[in-house]
């Protein structure tokens, strides 16, 4: 074991309590092979669903998301778990139909209009992300929420012991939204900084994601390796992950780039297929 990694401070299992496109659960594996062996502080600057901050705990961790409500859900996590729980389980006590899910939508988008981020914001966060087609977050280029309803009802959004061992391990874990490039500034030497962010396009014609408003360009992936570099030149451990194409060759020439094949779960036939992914590291291990 070393010294900030694997599931050193929690012994108890956390998985992502939202549906996020890019989740790495799949790729855990790949990603625990290519660890660095030890490091300092973690550093995760597109924390997404979090399946990999929840899978390694590190005992000091700072997370980032340019998504205010994503910052949200886990901000309330981290201070009130219970109050959660209640105010999800409040919204499933109504069960679901496709009128409540479009004003529970509405709703919503009022939040994010007057910019309310609050437990209420995050319940139904959590509500529709499991009521919404695909559990996808998508959002217009006004950033509202544009997920039509998945046409199911039953059972329970939350997984109540989840969100308890969330919020505990999360009470020491620092939670900013800002720009990724912002986000990894205070890295030093020896911490690790592990970058998912929204990926290059499979081929020219495949669209940006759009999880938050603006999207993710060309120039933020430049950007990006450009921020790699620096952290690099500063001794911080860097880890990368993205889609296998050529863009990345060029983008992080010189770094270990290590391709495998992955199961893809989201594309528009809601179907499975195959694709491939590179880890990029500025480190032996
Ligand atoms: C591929 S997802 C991360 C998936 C995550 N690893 C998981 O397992 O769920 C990319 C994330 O980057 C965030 N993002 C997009 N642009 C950003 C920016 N400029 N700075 C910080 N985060 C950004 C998105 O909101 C999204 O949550």
């Amino acid at each position: 074991m070393t010294e900030n990694f694997p599931a050193s401070a929690e012994t108890v299992r956390i998985t992502p309590c939202v549906k996020w496109a890019g989740g790495k659960g799949q790729i855990l594996g790949e990603i625990e092979r290519r660890m660095p062996k030890d490091f300092k502080n973690y550093f995760e600057p597109f924390i997404g669903g979090g399946s990999v901050l929840f899978f390694l705990r590190p005992f000091s961790a700072f997370i980032n998301d340019a998504n205010p409500q994503l910052v949200n859900l886990y901000r309330q996590i981290q201070s009130d778990p219970e109050k959660v729980i209640s105010a999800v389980n409040a919204l499933d006590k109504e069960g679901c139909n496709l009128d409540f899910y479009l004003k529970n939508r509405e709703e919503y988008n009022r939040r994010i209009t007057e910019n309310i981020l609050d437990c209420a914001t995050a319940s139904l966060f959590i509500w529709l992300n499991k009521h919404c087609f695909n559990g996808l977050y998508r959002v217009n280029g006004k950033g509202l929420f544009n997920v039509p309803y998945n046409n199911r009802s039953a059972g329970s959004s939350i997984d109540e012991e989840n969100i308890r061992a969330m919020g505990k391990y999360l009470k020491k874990v620092d939670i900013a939204c800002m720009d990724f490039e912002e986000a990894v500034k205070n890295a030093r030497q020896g911490d690790f900084v592990y970058c998912d962010s929204p990926y290059l396009p499979e081929s020219p014609t495949a669209n940006f994601a759009s999880y938050a408003k603006g999207g993710f360009s060309s120039e933020d992936h430049r950007r990006l390796s450009k921020v790699f570099k620096e952290l690099d030149g500063k001794g911080v451990k860097v880890m990368l992950s993205n889609n296998d194409v050529e863009d990345v060759y060029k983008l992080y020439n010189g770094y270990r780039i290590e391709s495998f094949e992955v199961r893809r779960m989201i594309n528009r036939e809601g179907n499975k297929r195959r694709g491939r992914e590179v880890i990029v590291t500025n480190y032996d291990y």
